[in-house]
């Protein structure tokens, strides 16, 4: 393998080419697709048939690309996915043929994956992704949703089918629909107008959202995103899949008069659950002892809103130095530390 720092020159112009050549709408044979390998794409493409039982980190290890600098993973996945698309008959059958002659050799669980793959086609979906939706005197929550190639004009996305479940905070499913988002298009949806505004200042609940593409093709732009918008500023995130149970932590500052903090936790489980929240373990010495707080039961499904308060003696203690909090959930959730002004016209958002 080459020095990687021998070779950033040969990067550079290994990108530069790659979008000339997609600009011309094809990708030059010759052209060196990994400089730290010294890899060219038609000797990638050649591996990639040669070698089709095995996976894109199989072909990495094969090729010895991609494992140093790592600049050329998102153009090595692309080709690859391609050059699979491209045979991907004669290679789902010559999976079937390298599956029934290795079948001893392999555990079960590949055997079940594998049956799976043999034919189901390489169609992009995604897991279960989790919105939070939060409802306030003028505060929104919108999703969206595009579809576009991304930088590579040659690089053809699918449209995309959207499957939306609505639920309020006990879990309730209050709306679902059934979306296709076309190629280039963008979906755009306010979430928060199906719930009833009955807990104030805020009332949550969280959106579900399936994806999958409707014909075998590379991967666009199609994580869902949501904005939260307030009248004084909006903030936005990118949705996410499931968690298991476990510890989230976060560091704040108590400032009470410049900000309110909460958690939004979204119980993914179709069980409810019991989450607890303890403060404060510092981040400097004060000899202050951690608790639980708060113990909050969560409905299956269902989405609880908690604000984080701390009483006048701990404030003072605290001061406005930096502490952390653990909330322990039972079983899978999502944890969003949503920041807010002291009256509630502007927002931040984090998630676990
Ligand atoms: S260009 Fe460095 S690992 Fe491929």
């Amino acid at each position: 393998m080459k020095d990687p720092s021998q070779n950033i020159f040969d990067k550079t112009s290994v990108n530069n080419k790659h979008v000339a050549d997609s600009e011309n709408n094809k990708s030059d044979p010759e052209q060196i697709i990994c400089a730290c390998a010294n890899l060219k794409l038609n000797d990638f493409e050649r591996m990639v048939r040669e070698l089709n039982d095995q996976s894109f980190g199989d072909i990495l290890i094969k090729t010895e690309a991609g494992n140093t600098c790592t600049a050329c993973l998102l153009d090595l996945e692309y080709f690859f996915v391609k050059a699979k698309s491209q045979n991907y008959k004669k290679y789902e059958k010559e999976v079937d043929r390298l599956n029934l002659k290795n079948k001893s050799s392999i555990n079960i669980k590949q055997q079940f994956y594998k049956a799976i793959d043999s034919i189901a086609p390489p169609i992009a979906w995604a897991p279960t992704n989790f919105i939070p939706i939060i409802k306030g005197s003028s505060i929104e929550t919108w999703l969206t949703i595009t579809n576009h190639d991304l930088l590579f004009s040659e690089r053809k996305s699918a449209p995309i089918k959207v499957t939306l479940k609505i639920r309020d905070k006990k879990g309730r499913c209050i709306c679902k629909k059934k979306l296709l988002v076309g190629l280039g298009d963008e979906l755009k949806l306010r979430l928060d107008k199906h719930l009833t505004y009955d807990s104030k200042p805020l009332t949550v609940g969280a959106a579900y959202i399936n994806t999958h593409a409707v014909y075998p093709a590379m991967r666009g732009t199609i994580r869902p995103q949501f904005e939260i918008l307030a009248p004084k500023g909006a903030c936005a995130l990118h949705a996410q899949g499931d968690v298991g149970p476990g510890d989230t932590w976060f560091t704040v500052q108590n400032r009470p008069n410049d900000q309110r903090l909460f958690f939004v936790l979204v119980n993914t489980f179709h069980r409810p659950q019991s989450v607890s929240i303890s403060l404060p373990f510092e981040l400097y010495p004060s000899g202050l002892a951690p608790k639980t707080v708060d113990n909050l039961y969560l409905p299956a499904h269902g989405t609880e809103v908690y604000e984080i308060n701390c009483d006048e003696l701990l404030s003072k203690a605290l001061s406005e130095k930096p502490f952390s909090i653990n909330v322990k959930t039972e079983r899978s959730c999502r944890v969003y530390l949503l920041c807010g002004s002291a009256n509630l016209d502007q927002f931040s958002i984090d998630h676990r």
